[in-house]
């Protein structure tokens, strides 16, 4: 029988976006909802987002990000003020022939206001985040100047409103923190979602992430009585990711892969891994041909790589 899953995109994008491996993520994970998620490298949200648990407890250290899903959960960031905003904002950036992104960006790093920072994330250069060491959001202008066309602006106001309903009736808590304040009370009752930056791949998120970041983390996993799930890159054309050998669990992997630059040729090839410990591991996997994945409100679509290999560690 074809299962439909149908994938939420939320209304940020980030370098390290899971949109793509959620029926990864969600086939490999055996989760009844009887537990509080945790999440403490939020991003995006396209994982919470998608697991639509019932108790959650997510954090960033990246407090634009919890500013805009805070925004949302209290309802001053909904769909109808982000469109005002986009269709006037944009409308100036038209005008202005672009220029008008860096008065945008000026202005968001003086008052750090959500509804630029949605602006910037949306027409900024590839969707990146990034920022400097003073904290200030400095990722260029994306090029386009009619940017913000009305198709646009009503996927993003979709994305919002569908993000808000999932939010309804849920307990979630937003918070700004480091991944060791989340995470340092987690017990059996528990179950953590672990996706740091990757070592060696991406540097640019609002904190740094180095080895001994990630040894650190692997050591408190070890620790833990919670259940978890990690996220990692195993290995591309030129190496493989050694971190990943010290971690306990069943590994699930599958491919993806991304453009580099503009060039639809240039397509590089990642193995992706997921680590679930035991005794969440989903072991008997469905195949490709029994899922029909569709994107909600995106015009990327299909072809969404699912786990095909597992092994225990
Ligand atoms: C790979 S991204 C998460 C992507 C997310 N799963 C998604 O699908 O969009 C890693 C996130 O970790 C956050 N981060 C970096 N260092 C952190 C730290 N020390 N504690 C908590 N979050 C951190 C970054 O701001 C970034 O949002």
């Amino acid at each position: 029988m074809i299962k439909k899953m149908k994938i939420v995109v939320p209304p940020l994008k980030i370098q390290g976006i899971k949109t793509k491996l959620i029926p990864m993520i969600k086939q490999s994970i055996l989760w009844n909802d009887s537990k509080i998620w945790i999440e403490p490298f939020l991003g995006s949200g396209s994982v919470l987002f998608n697991m639509q648990p019932q108790n959650a407890i997510v954090s960033d250290t990246n407090k634009h990000i919890i500013n805009v899903y805070k925004g949302i959960q209290d309802n001053s960031i909904n769909s109808s003020n982000v469109r005002t905003f986009l269709e006037s904002e944009g409308a100036k950036l038209e005008v202005s022939n672009g220029e008008y992104y860096y008065d945008v960006r000026e202005r968001f790093n003086l008052h750090g206001d959500p509804l630029d920072f949605i602006f910037l994330n949306r027409s900024c250069f590839n969707g990146m985040m990034r920022f400097n060491k003073k904290g200030d959001f400095n990722v260029p202008f994306c090029r386009k100047p009619e940017r913000f066309q009305k198709a646009l602006i009503t996927r993003i106001c979709n994305q919002i409103q569908l993000v808000s309903d999932i939010m309804q009736n849920k307990n979630w808590t937003f918070k700004v923190a480091d991944w060791k304040d989340t995470v340092s009370n987690a017990s059996h009752n528990d179950f953590i979602y672990l996706d740091p930056p990757y070592i060696g791949l991406h540097a640019d998120y609002y904190n740094t992430w180095d080895e001994n970041d990630a040894f650190e983390l692997l050591k408190t996993m070890n620790n833990t009585s919670a259940g978890y799930a990690l996220s990692m890159w195993k290995s591309n054309d030129f190496r493989s990711n050694y971190y990943l050998k010290h971690w306990n669990g069943i590994e699930f992997t599958t491919d993806h892969f991304y453009h580099v630059g503009a060039s639809l040729n240039n397509r590089k090839s990642v193995i992706e891994s997921l680590i679930v410990s035991e005794q969440y591991a989903r072991i008997n996997l469905e195949s490709t041909n029994e899922l029909d994945i569709q994107e909600l409100d995106d015009t990327e679509n299909t072809n969404m790589p699912i786990a095909k290999q597992l092994s225990l560690f």
